[in-house]
């Protein structure tokens, strides 16, 4: 927690939202193939948490397919706005997309064979609530992935203060219960964190 406490958070202000979804991201992190390398198959069911307008939600609602269901959370009303929007105006029936208030996510133990926190703990003071929060909503053995940018100078997403090292999110993973919790690097500038609800 000390960590934490010196850390400050820092999270991307609504008004740039269209960041979110540029072409430029498409091309580095393109959604779907993210999604299937970190193993969301066809008729699962995904949990996104802080999905912003839905740079992974939406696509998610393809690769889950109409037998799989897409949850959605975030702080912000207009990201859910636009994120239902979005997923309406591509026919995806299978989204319930809500705003959360604080840690708490809106939706029923046990609901996620997949959970998605990826570009928000860097906004986060404690991501303990949060991770105890997303086991809540997950089976028994189902997948978390959580993404985020290194900690490193470079010219783009949070300032440095913000940003954790991979080594810390394992190890927040595990305080929180997870199993085999592990980091890879993606890019150079982000890495992914995966492990397993216990
Ligand atoms: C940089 S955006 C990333 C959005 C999306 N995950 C993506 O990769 O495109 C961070 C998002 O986290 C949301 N957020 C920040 N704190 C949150 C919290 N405590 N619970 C849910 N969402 C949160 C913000 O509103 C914002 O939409």
């Amino acid at each position: 927690m000390s960590e934490a406490a010196a850390r400050k958070q820092w999270t991307l202000p609504v008004r740039n939202r269209h960041l979110l979804l540029t072409r430029g991201r498409r091309r580095a992190m393109p959604p779907v193939k993210t999604l299937r390398v970190l193993g969301l198959q066809r008729g699962m069911s995904f949990l996104d948490i802080g999905c912003g307008p839905g740079y992974f939600s939406v696509p998610a609602c393809r690769v889950v397919g109409k037998n799989g269901r897409v949850f959605a959370c975030d702080i912000s009303p207009v990201m859910i706005r636009e994120l239902k929007t979005s997923a309406k105006e591509r026919g995806y029936g299978n989204l319930t997309a809500k705003r959360n208030q604080g840690s708490r996510i809106p939706f029923p133990d046990a609901c996620a064979d997949f959970a998605l926190i990826a570009f928000v703990l860097h906004g986060v003071s404690d991501v303990q609530p949060m991770l105890a929060e997303s086991r809540r909503a997950m089976r028994k053995g189902a997948a978390i992935a959580l993404i985020d940018w290194h900690k490193k100078p470079m010219d783009m997403g949070p300032p440095l203060e913000a940003r954790f090292e991979p080594e810390e999110l394992v190890n927040e993973l595990r305080d929180a219960g997870f199993r085999k919790a592990r980091w890879w690097d993606f890019d150079g500038n982000t890495y992914f964190v995966a492990a397993q609800a216990p």
